[in-house]
């Protein structure tokens, strides 16, 4: 099935990450010079989707302005090495791709801002990716999602093993049936204490959904932080709808965390022979 339209939630606070985040959005923060919803952004369009939209916050307005930057610059005069750096920024999202931005009035949770795209999802299956959630992989995670969703009234959401302690990280899920990658979901709770999780595989923020969540989201009410909670409505779809964990191949960073996003751009600048070695050099002196 062809899904197209893929959903970034980008209005959270960022308050991990303040004071860093007082003017910037948190998606805005680079693993070595690129910002992670660039990486998630080119993920969805390697993947296949063309129709990106965004829920923003008010002060999300770095985020449009990333995506639709158009330098004002005579370039006649510039190095070569200058003209290919700008290429570089107008590579970012392909012209058939088409781009929208929703405004969050008021962070009231991952739920609620995914409920703000009901209206241009329509009746279609889409996908949500959780830029901070950065995951090195080939092929990239929502590829080898899209592969596996072929009926549009099954959700897939990505899954991972966790340790028990971490749960209160993480949406949890419970499940019946695995075949091989895939577990027929039967109950999922949003970052349980850890003798209360039900499994050790917590959510990974890359979901695809049959538009039947949106019935969902408009049901739920504020749960764990006072927030509508996505994992919520996952629960509640659960009991009329097929949701397939998915046990994704690829390494994933927790850039929603300082030590993360820390580990993230020592291991992105290690798998770059521009600064493998020197940075080798460095830590081996460090250490
Ligand atoms: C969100 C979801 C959670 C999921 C996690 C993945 O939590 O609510 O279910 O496991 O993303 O990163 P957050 O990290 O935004 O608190």
């Amino acid at each position: 099935m062809n899904v197209k339209k893929v959903v970034f939630p980008v209005a959270g606070l960022g308050s991990r990450f303040l004071p860093a985040t007082k003017a910037i959005p948190k998606e805005m923060l680079p693993i070595i010079d690129k910002p992670l919803i660039q990486y998630a952004v080119e993920e969805a369009v390697d993947a296949g989707f063309s129709e990106l939209i965004f829920i923003i916050g008010d002060t999300k307005q770095a985020i449009k302005d990333h995506f639709n930057f158009k330098p004002n610059l005579d370039i006649s005069n510039l190095t070569e090495v200058k003209k290919n750096f700008l290429s570089e920024m107008h590579k970012v999202i392909p012209d058939y791709v088409t781009c929208e931005y929703i405004i969050q009035d008021e962070p009231l949770g991952l739920g609620h801002a995914i409920l703000q795209a009901k209206e241009d999802i329509g009746e279609e299956p889409f996908a949500v990716v959780l830029a901070d959630d950065l995951i090195n992989s080939q092929p990239s995670v929502l590829k080898q999602m899209k592969n596996h969703f072929k009926d549009k009234d099954t959700s897939i959401i990505a899954i991972q093993k966790i340790k028990n302690c971490e749960s209160l990280n993480y949406g949890v899920i419970d499940y019946k049936e695995k075949c091989s990658n895939l577990f027929k979901t039967t109950n999922i709770i949003e970052k349980p204490l850890p003798e209360k999780a039900p499994s050790d595989y917590g959510v990974v923020g890359r979901y695809i959904f049959s538009n039947k969540i949106f019935t969902f989201l408009e049901k739920i009410s504020a749960g764990v932080g006072n927030e509508i909670q996505l994992t919520d409505a996952i629960k509640l779809m659960l009991e009329e709808n097929l949701v397939y964990g998915y046990e994704f191949k690829g390494k994933r960073h927790d850039c929603g965390t300082k030590l993360g996003f820390i580990e993230a751009n020592i291991s992105y600048a290690l798998n770059d022979p521009d600064y493998a070695d020197e940075l080798k050099e460095f830590i081996k002196n460090l250490l």
